[in-house]
């Protein structure tokens, strides 16, 4: 089965099951090189992009809103093909990025104020009219995410309404600068609050959930796939490969030159020894049934049924090109009975 076409949410518009992720452009790839990953990505027809304000990856105000900009450079060199594309961005949740923001703000957050300037400035870097997707990063409240816990301060911290947000978020629709909504880094409580707010008070839905989601990073299945079933709200599945781990490139204790680890040493969540274990496992797996890593970690995702798009990454041609081939493995009923079974010795070891 190759890439198909799926509605995102409720919304009638369809996306390709592989979604083109662009974090490492502005840092870990220029401008040119993440030119060409557009023109390859819509050769092979993958339609739907995704990137956020904070972008370029890591964090940093040097570089922040670079992602963007590319892709902007991009839609601007290729006038008449914005139409192709379905382009979905972010806004960040509560954090200290502060220079994320003009005003002076003591976090960055969902008021009104602040998702009316992050469109702005968007849809500026964009070079765009108007945004497909509009996702908010991770929520204005404080969550149990990543393996962190929330202290019972932290609870009680206010936090922007949910119904004020969706009303924010409202006048850009009404405006025609955003299409549809979603959320990014959410919980069961956080979208069924969303979703209950949509319904009783006629406003926009949130249409999609971008979390974490792979071979050793199961979390979603516990809740937020029934929401995804029971009330049509997509999952966009992020970190496929488990950020290179899946790869098999950093096994045996491997640093290869140039990869996000050896750059920015920022892979924690996929390093606990229970972790480290379950990606060695399906490491021998893919050597067993003799497939490449990648394709078995990436075509996991896909193959869910709560999964509409996939976001891959990729910092070079090579690599893109695997991860859009990806979608062509064929899944057996052996591949799904011998992951299952890793993972009932290992259920989602890694946050
Ligand atoms: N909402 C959120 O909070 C959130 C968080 C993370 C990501 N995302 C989205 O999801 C996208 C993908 O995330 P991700 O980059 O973490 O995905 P991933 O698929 O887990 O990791 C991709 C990285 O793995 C390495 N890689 C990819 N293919 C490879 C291959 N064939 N051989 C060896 N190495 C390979 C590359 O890194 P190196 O070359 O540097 O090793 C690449 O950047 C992002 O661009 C972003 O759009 C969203």
């Amino acid at each position: 089965m190759a890439i198909d076409m799926r509605e995102l949410g409720r919304t009638g518009m369809k996306v390709t099951s592989c979604c083109l992720g662009t974090m490492t452009w502005g840092t870990q790839n220029s401008e040119a090189e993440g030119h060409a990953q557009m023109d390859y990505a819509l050769e092979r027809g993958v339609n739907f992009w995704d990137t956020a304000e904070m972008y370029s990856i890591p964090p940093a105000a040097e570089t922040q809103g670079n992602t963007e900009r590319i892709i902007g450079s991009w839609l601007a060199k290729n006038p008449g093909r914005r139409g192709d594309i379905v382009l979905a961005t972010k806004i960040a949740g509560r954090s200290k990025m502060l220079w994320t923001r003009e005003e002076d703000v003591e976090w960055t957050r969902h008021t009104r104020e602040q998702i009316d300037e992050a469109v702005e400035k968007s849809l500026e870097r964009l070079r765009t009219d108007y945004i497909d997707l509009y996702q908010l990063h991770w929520p204005d409240r404080p969550v149990p995410l990543f393996g962190r816990k929330v202290s019972a301060r932290e609870y009680a911290i206010d936090y922007e309404p949910f119904e004020a947000i969706l009303e924010h978020l409202q006048r850009h629709i009404e405006a025609g600068r955003i299409r549809h909504v979603g959320v990014s880094n959410e919980t069961p409580y956080g979208v069924m609050r969303f979703l209950a707010e949509a319904e009783a008070k006629g406003l926009p839905r949130m249409e999609s959930i971008q979390n974490v989601y792979n071979l050793v990073s199961r979390k979603y299945e516990e809740g937020l796939d029934e929401i995804t079933m029971r009330e049509r709200v997509s999952l966009l599945a992020y970190s496929p490969l488990a950020q290179g781990y899946l790869t098999g490139k950093y096994r045996n204790g491997a640093l290869p030159q140039g990869s996000r680890k050896q750059l920015f040493e920022r892979l924690q969540r996929y390093e606990s020894l229970q972790g480290q274990a379950a990606i060695e496992s399906y490491l021998r797996l893919a050597d067993e049934l003799e497939v490449d890593p990648s394709a078995l970690a990436i075509r996991f995702c896909d193959t869910r049924p709560f999964t509409t798009s996939t976001i891959i990454g990729a910092t070079s041609m090579d690599q893109l090109q695997t991860c859009i081939d990806a979608f062509d493995l064929e899944w057996s009923e052996e591949i799904e009975q011998r992951i299952e079974e890793l993972h009932t010795a290992q259920p989602s070891p890694c946050p």
